[in-house]
């Protein structure tokens, strides 16, 4: 398909990413919305040049070849299904699903009519983690034994947590559901498929009503790999970064300043009075700066996103000319294991602090 119609769903706060991703594609043109809100969907519209707000889903399918669904992920299943039965290329939000029974539904739906699912993964190409990947692949940190991943917040950095009526809330285990699908891609896309080895999940007098486990921490465990994901609703440092540990080196990615060091720092006695690995990354970090930023700033200029990433690889995809961005194995793996996670939070809130998320006290958790 060398030109296309676009259709976006849902004009929210993540809709002007997707929507300048795609006014920088070669094919595809926007040529509506839909909101539920129609202010929001006309606001969008005319901020964009978009000709056309829809008054339903049904009329903007209709007129379109790739529906790009930015609605909330309770809305997924049910927009999706629709999309994919009128034979329309799907790209979609993550997270995905809220339970794996609807994805299964969605991907026989898909292979049954040839259709597309991207679901936006964006931070496998945020510039930060494409050099680390790069960094991994040359071999330049050995072999990958422990990640670490940090999503350490609070209600004044986090906009999801603010109050009582985020829809994120109602997810399975509350908020951290809305970004667990970052942590396993991430997980996934360097070490693989890791199982879930444990959840532990604390609900302290602090917890805000959106996460009422309000610290978790999250082990996967592989053949040779060990992960974990901490989420913290109480830190104001707001850390959202990660740690790839090899046998040969370490990254250090901080997703916030999209900033990524490599240290191949080695252990040796006579090292040590000059401060060690702890020196030795400090001034490596410092080196790496300029040339970092430099590179950031140039991003910046160009106005370049992981989301405009993201729709030009769909735009080279549909076009005929790479591979889809998101596998359905690691799209799979993500649906699975949220799913897993995310009930367990519920579970453990339930049976040890008499507490649950909005999603476990609704009538179908
Ligand atoms: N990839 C990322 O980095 C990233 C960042 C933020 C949000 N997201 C995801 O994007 C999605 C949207 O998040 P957001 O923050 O933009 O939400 P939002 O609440 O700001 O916007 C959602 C919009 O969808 C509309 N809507 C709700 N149900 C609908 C339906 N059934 N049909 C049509 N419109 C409907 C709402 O009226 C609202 O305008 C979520 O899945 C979220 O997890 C991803």
């Amino acid at each position: 398909m060398m030109n296309y119609k676009v259709g976006l769903v849902g004009t929210g706060v993540i809709a002007p990413a997707h929507l300048k991703g795609w006014q920088r594609t070669h094919g595809g043109t926007v040529v509506g919305v839909f909101d539920l809100n129609r202010d929001m969907a006309q606001q969008r519209a005319s901020q964009f040049h978009i000709p056309t707000v829809y008054d339903s889903l049904e009329q903007l399918i209709a007129d379109c070849d790739v529906v790009d669904v930015c609605t909330p992920p309770q809305s997924h299943a049910a927009i999706a299904q629709q999309v994919l039965a009128a034979g329309r290329h799907l790209v979609i939000e993550k997270p995905l699903v809220t339970n794996a029974a609807d994805w299964e539904e969605m991907a026989l739906l898909a292979q049954e009519k040839q259709l597309s699912i991207t679901v936006v993964h964006n931070l496998k190409v945020a510039r930060c983690v494409e050099q680390a990947k790069k960094w991994v692949d040359e071999g330049r940190i050995g072999r990958i034994i422990r990640i670490r991943r940090e999503f350490l917040t609070s209600p004044t950095a986090d906009r999801m947590l603010v109050g009582n009526n985020h829809w994120s809330h109602t997810l399975p285990g509350g908020r951290w559901f809305e970004t667990l699908p970052h942590e396993l891609y991430l997980t996934h896309y360097f070490a693989g498929p890791l199982q879930v080895a444990d959840v532990q999940a604390l609900h302290t007098a602090n917890a805000p009503e959106g996460a009422p486990a309000d610290e978790v921490l999250i082990t996967l465990k592989g053949d040779t790999c060990l992960a974990t994901v901490h989420f913290s609703a109480n830190c104001h440092q707001n850390r959202r970064a990660f740690t790839l540990q090899g046998t040969e080196g370490i990254i250090q990615v901080d997703l916030l300043s999209d900033f990524a060091t490599l240290s191949r720092y080695q252990d040796g006695r006579g090292r040590r009075p000059l401060g060690g690995y702890k020196a030795a990354e400090t001034a490596g970090a410092g080196l790496a700066w300029l040339p970092n930023r430099l590179g950031y700033a140039w991003w910046q200029l160009r106005g370049e996103t992981p989301h405009t990433r993201i729709m030009a690889a769909v735009d080279r995809y549909l076009r005929g000319e790479d591979e889809p961005l998101t596998p359905l194995a690691e799209v799979d793996y993500v649906v699975r294991l949220c799913e897993q996670v995310g009930r367990e939070i519920d579970r453990q809130l339930v049976e040890e602090s008499g507490t649950a998320s909005r999603f476990a006290q609704s009538p179908h958790p």
